[in-house]
């Protein structure tokens, strides 16, 4: 059995006691405890997860945002909103769907009783794409384990995805909104509710009445469900 002294010890040793036996094993466990913090619950490893993303240059978006969009709201309430990217607003700002899109939104899920307090929002990538582009596809890809470990530690009950590139990221699909609309699909057995992007109703007013309708299916599923949970309820 090895015999270590370390500097705690030898100070100890100095205030008179000559003769210490410590385990290897239980220094380290005394470092590890000292240096390791375990995030706890849903907000505390969200909180981790955000910190880990910070400074990110895993794709070219890196170098020409200004902030990182992680995403807000109530990650406990067990239901997320996804969207395609930050625009300028959000980029200005680190806030997704704030700017014109977001005032829409807001009002659409204040239509059921829904508001950032209840529900978590984020995107399928959380820098700007410049002049407002889509996000290519492996810019999605790469971004896309974020929203994926925002997920697993969120286990929502049900997932909301606005418009094509959400839909098609998360369900790994080509079929357009119009066809995948009006019922609920799976990502690894969560469900998802497909509807369109706020921005096309800010462009095509007729959207309305089938996000509407989309609005009431995901209000009666999310009664079934028991959703929005309680904070800390799974
Ligand atoms: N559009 C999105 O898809 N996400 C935002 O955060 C803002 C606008």
């Amino acid at each position: 059995m090895g015999k270590t002294v370390d500097p705690f010890w030898a100070a100890v040793a100095s205030f008179g006691v000559d003769q210490l036996f410590v385990l290897p094993e239980w220094i380290k466990t005394k470092v590890a405890e000292e240096q390791i913090v375990i995030p706890e619950g849903i907000p505390g490893k969200m909180a981790a997860l955000e910190e880990e993303l910070s400074g990110c240059m895993k794709c070219p978006l890196g170098s020409t945002r200004k902030n990182i969009v992680f995403g807000e709201g109530n990650s406990e309430a067990g239901i997320l909103v996804v969207g395609e990217g930050p625009g300028a607003t959000e980029d200005e700002t680190g806030r997704p769907f704030v700017g014109r899109s977001g005032k829409l939104l807001d009002k659409i899920l204040a239509s059921i009783d829904l508001n950032r307090e209840n529900l978590f929002i984020a995107n399928i990538v959380k820098c700007r794409p410049p002049n407002n582009r889509a996000p290519s596809s492996s810019e999605s890809e790469i971004c896309s384990k974020f929203l994926e470990q925002q997920i697993e530690i969120m286990k929502p009950g049900v997932i909301i995805a606005l418009g094509a590139s959400a839909a098609r990221t998360l369900l790994n699909t080509r079929t357009g909104i119009g066809l995948l609309r009006g019922e609920f699909h799976s990502y690894m057995d969560t469900p998802v509710l497909v509807t369109y992007h706020p921005a096309a109703l800010l462009r095509s007013p007729a959207l309305k009445r089938p996000v509407w309708e989309d609005m009431k299916r995901l209000k009666s599923f999310m009664g079934e469900a028991g959703l929005p949970r309680e904070s800390g309820e799974k």
